[in-house]
């Protein structure tokens, strides 16, 4: 008889008890940054002035860490209402990033028969997150300048009728607001919900937020990370209490831990800071996709969020984004992704320093 390796029955295991759609997954790829300007993954590249942590770390030593955190957040939700002016009557739910709410409202969601539906391309974990609860995941093409394609999205939700639209606006990658009566329609002629992701709000200044009482099926999702706390993993959805009462029953008990909800609540008193360094950062958002622009053969797309979508020529973007990884600049190659994002790199705008060393290593792998 002969002897079957253990690892042959293992691997005989994995495909009978793990779902097909996870095993066709691709674990969610974080590439090495360490000694690289880091400019792929839309960070604030600004740290603390000193004051703030000081004051930060007095306040983290009455924190208790052998409790279990508050389930409900309710310190630091109170903070979230006064800073970012969420309508009173609205409702909130955190979430461990945004990403976790994606799961949480998918999660959710009835049946195989439900659709999630997205624009293309956005925010890749739509649909990895999508893949990950088994929902079927619908795609629709933007226009080539990356605005909604108003007739394909509704027709698409004609025929699709999808229990939950993403719009990630402005959108990851391609930097871009929607415009708000494409939005308008969308809220209109879907059944489902419309999740208005304004992940990137506060280099836009344009948001859905007062916009909640509208329309019954409208959620504003948000995050802390892009603003400059991205360590935290800090997102918000924003909605009418009889939703996010369904969805907070999915929630793992606990999932704010004790550190992010106290850090949180103190540092967004500091808001004055954060607006500062957003400002900063979209004054070098200006210069930097005019000094792109400015090299030949580039083509740069306007941007309202912290980072700039450019192509360079025809079968180049491989071989620039490793060229900029050699003289040590890390962005992110878009090139494949999506057949609108041929030849597409994503830089994300970093300190003054950085952009300038990222533009010499550009302009000399061109
Ligand atoms: C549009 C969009 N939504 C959500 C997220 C996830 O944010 P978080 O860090 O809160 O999980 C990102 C991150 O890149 C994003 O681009």
């Amino acid at each position: 008889m002969p002897v079957i390796p253990i690892v042959d029955r293992k691997d005989q295991k994995i495909i009978h008890l793990i779902r097909p759609e996870v095993q066709a997954l691709k674990q969610y790829h974080v590439p090495p940054s360490r000694g690289l300007i880091k400019l792929d993954a839309m960070e604030n590249p600004y740290s603390w002035p000193a004051y703030l942590r000081g004051e930060w770390l007095e306040e983290m030593q009455n924190v208790t860490l052998n409790r279990y955190p508050d389930p409900e957040s309710t310190e630091l939700k109170a903070r979230l209402r006064q800073t970012f002016g969420i309508p009173a009557g609205m409702d909130l739910l955190l979430g461990n990033g945004s990403d976790e709410l994606i799961q949480i409202i998918n999660l959710s969601l009835r049946g195989r028969d439900s659709k999630v539906m997205v624009p293309e391309p956005s925010f890749s974990m739509y649909r990895m997150i999508a893949a990950y609860v088994g929902l079927p995941y619908v795609g629709v093409p933007l226009n080539p300048d990356f605005s909604l394609d108003l007739p394909a999205m509704l027709a698409a939700i004609e025929q699709h009728q999808p229990s939950v639209i993403y719009l990630a606006s402005p959108n990851n990658p391609t930097g871009n607001l929607f415009a708000d009566g494409d939005i308008e329609q969308i809220l209109r002629a879907s059944r489902g919900l419309v999740v208005v992701d304004e992940a990137y709000t506060a280099f836009s200044g344009s948001s859905f937020m007062n916009r909640l009482g509208e329309f019954s099926n409208l959620l504003v999702m948000r995050t802390l990370s892009k603003m400059g706390l991205a360590g935290l993993r800090l997102g918000y959805l924003v909605g009418p209490t009889n939703w996010l009462c369904e969805f907070d029953k999915l929630r793992l008990p606990y999932n704010i831990n004790t550190l992010t909800q106290a850090t949180a609540e103190f540092v967004l008193r500091f808001e004055d800071e954060f607006e500062e360094q957003i400002g900063q950062i979209n004054r070098d958002r200006a210069w930097l996709a005019e000094s792109i622009r400015r090299l030949k053969g580039t083509e740069v797309f306007p941007s309202d969020a912290n980072f700039v979508l450019f192509r360079v020529g025809k079968g180049q973007a491989d071989r620039i984004h490793i060229a900029l990884q050699k003289k040590g600049v890390l962005i992110k190659n878009m090139n494949g992704v999506h057949e609108l994002l041929q030849d597409c790199l994503r830089v994300t705008v970093g300190k003054p320093s950085e952009n300038v060393a990222f533009l010499s290593a550009l302009t000399s792998a061109l």
